[in-house]
């Protein structure tokens, strides 16, 4: 759904240079010759029991999307939502949590807005600076670009499992992991060498959102099935079919755009459907910058993963 673009011509706004056709990660706005400003938000109801790791997973997950446009995070307000019943020391806890993540990514968390509603939901509202011509977007992959991916997949089965109190502690703690970690590492080194794409993997999953990536840059991508990372217990829980809604409508939303090979597997398609929370950047990488890109990674011990790369033409292709 985009309604936005039937009320406003992103043409009017000349200082907007991302945002409502296509969307993107994050809007950006020009300040002056060399800066602009970056700015998003997304909140959730609870993907944990654990009221801090809430907190902070929603924090990670806010922040996310600055980094997916290549920008530095600055200022961030509060928004949530919560039960007037709920105790008071979890509200302290998911703000807290909250915080502390946000002060590891260098923000400052200046406030914000709660109300009472049924069902907690807690989120940022996040504004970035960057220099104009480090942008990353959906739409900066090129034919040859190669395809890396900075977290594992499996997040959305194993809390599903969770909830049903289906899932093993060790499970949830390593999805916990990663959900928690900041994306700023892989958006620092994506700016330092000049990469143009970048998005983060959250609620329309992998395909969906290496989806949207080619859609808007107007080539195809080919994923290699065995270099696709997952957590441990994915595959596990996929097996027992732990899957949210929301995996069933990406697969039927995306499923036409996919060409799956045929040996692919059906539980291994829909965890390529399966929404993540706080997911990692999928960056393009031009095959004359991977081994810059590798050695600078190696370098700061931050995981990635070449998983595929682009072609000329449209669509996904899931070998
Ligand atoms: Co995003
Ligand atoms: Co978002």
């Amino acid at each position: 759904m985009r309604p936005l673009g039937s009320i406003f011509n992103a043409q009017d706004y000349p200082d907007l240079l991302v945002g409502i056709d296509p969307p993107d990660d994050a809007a950006v706005w020009r300040i002056d010759e060399t800066r602009s400003i970056v700015v998003t938000t997304d909140f959730f109801t609870p993907v944990v029991d654990e009221p801090y790791d809430y907190g902070a997973i929603a924090a990670a997950n806010s922040l996310s999307d600055i980094y997916a446009m290549g920008a530095d995070p600055i200022l961030a307000l509060n928004i949530a939502a919560f039960p007037p019943q709920l105790p008071t020391d979890f509200l302290s806890q998911i703000i807290r949590g909250a915080a502390e993540k946000a002060k590891e990514a260098g923000v400052v968390i200046a406030g914000g807005h709660t109300i009472q509603d049924k069902e907690p939901k807690f989120g940022l509202v996040v504004i970035g600076m960057i220099e104009t011509h480090k942008i990353l977007t959906k739409s900066g992959v090129q034919p040859d670009d190669l395809l890396i991916l900075t977290k594992p997949l499996g997040m959305g089965v194993t809390t599903t499992a969770n909830k049903a109190q289906k899932a093993k502690k060790e499970d949830i703690e390593e999805a916990k992991f990663w959900m928690r970690k900041l994306n700023k590492i892989p958006s620092k080194i994506a700016t330092q060498l000049n990469l143009k794409a970048a998005t983060d993997i959250t609620g329309f999953s992998l395909l969906g959102h290496a989806y949207e990536m080619a859609d808007s840059s107007k080539v195809r991508i080919i994923l290699n099935s065995q270099d696709i990372p997952f957590i441990n217990g994915a595959r596990y829980y996929g097996e027992k079919w732990f899957f949210a809604g929301g995996a069933a409508d990406n697969r039927l939303y995306y499923e036409k755009f996919i060409e799956f090979s045929e040996e692919i597997d059906e539980v291994t398609r829909m965890l390529l459907f399966d929404p993540q929370t706080s997911g990692g950047l999928l960056l393009a990488c031009p095959p004359e910058k991977i081994s810059e890109f590798e050695d600078t990674a190696k370098s700061q011990n931050m995981p990635y993963w070449e998983i595929g790369h682009a072609i000329h033409g449209t669509g996904i292709i899931v070998k």
